[in-house]
């Protein structure tokens, strides 16, 4: 296999019950790339979160490092790096930010490594250090999203994949946000970027994939993707 796939999926299949969503989905993200995964609402992208994640059953192959994840559990798939940053955030809404934080962390033992990584978080979030005793659940939406960001971060991952990061905030927080994926990346984070908002996540990865109805329609860096007079047409509003 190629050296440089961290993630490697091939013809996975998926759905909820006798219902299929996804067909044959093939994908790969190499080390230390942002790929973007793009679609309208209901392609099927967090399914196939689901499925990589081990949360949800289904055929074909993940390749994680090399290793075959397809008849894994959720927790050996956490093991190998996988975190996800979920749609919708999925705080633990009573709890502060630093227990947020911490709860992040809580399969890790190497304390001092820990506390290197609480310290680095806040710096990349300083508006979550200001705000490290409230309750995440009365932070504004940007913040909550800063706030996943970072838990996810305590879990020393070694594959990002952000579900739906800009729903519902304003650009310029958006921007932000962006920022700091990048900085992570430049750090060795790889990060798989799963969108609706197509044109903001291909002009912030390196590749892409369109998703239509549980299948993948298009793919290739980003830059072609967007200038791709088919992809314009059907998602770009040109
Ligand atoms: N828990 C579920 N049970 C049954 N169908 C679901 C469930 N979650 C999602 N679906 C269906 O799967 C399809 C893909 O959904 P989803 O993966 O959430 O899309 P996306 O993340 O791209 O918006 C949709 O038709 C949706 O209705
Ligand atoms: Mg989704």
């Amino acid at each position: 296999m190629n050296d440089a796939a961290l993630l490697r999926v091939e013809s996975l299949s998926a759905g909820y019950g006798e219902a299929p969503v996804l067909h044959d989905v093939s994908l790969e993200v190499r080390r230390a790339e942002i790929v973007a995964l793009v679609g309208s609402n209901g392609a099927g992208k967090t399914t196939l979160l689901r499925a990589v994640s081990r949360v949800l059953p289904c055929t074909g192959s993940i390749l994680m490092h090399g290793r075959q994840l397809s008849s894994a559990t959720p927790d050996q798939a956490f093991a190998c790096g996988m975190v996800q940053v979920p749609e919708g955030r999925q705080l633990f809404d009573r709890m502060t930010v630093h227990e947020n934080l911490l709860m992040g962390a809580y399969r890790r033992s190497d304390r001092a490594a820990i506390a290197r990584d609480l310290d680095k978080v806040y710096g990349l979030f300083p508006r979550l250090a200001e705000r490290r005793r409230q309750i995440a659940g009365s932070m504004s939406g940007g913040e909550q999203q800063m706030c996943a960001m970072a838990r996810a971060l305590m879990a020393a991952p070694a594959l990002l994949m952000v579900d739906e990061m800009s729903l519902g905030l304003a650009p310029v927080v958006v921007e932000r946000l962006m920022d700091v994926l990048s900085g992570i990346r430049r750090e060795g984070v790889t990060i798989l970027l799963v969108e609706q908002d197509i044109h903001l996540a291909l002009s912030n990865a390196d590749r892409g994939y369109v998703m239509e109805t549980g299948r993948i329609v298009h793919s290739g860096p980003a830059r072609e993707l967007i200038d791709d007079p088919e992809v314009q047409r059907a998602y770009l509003g040109s």
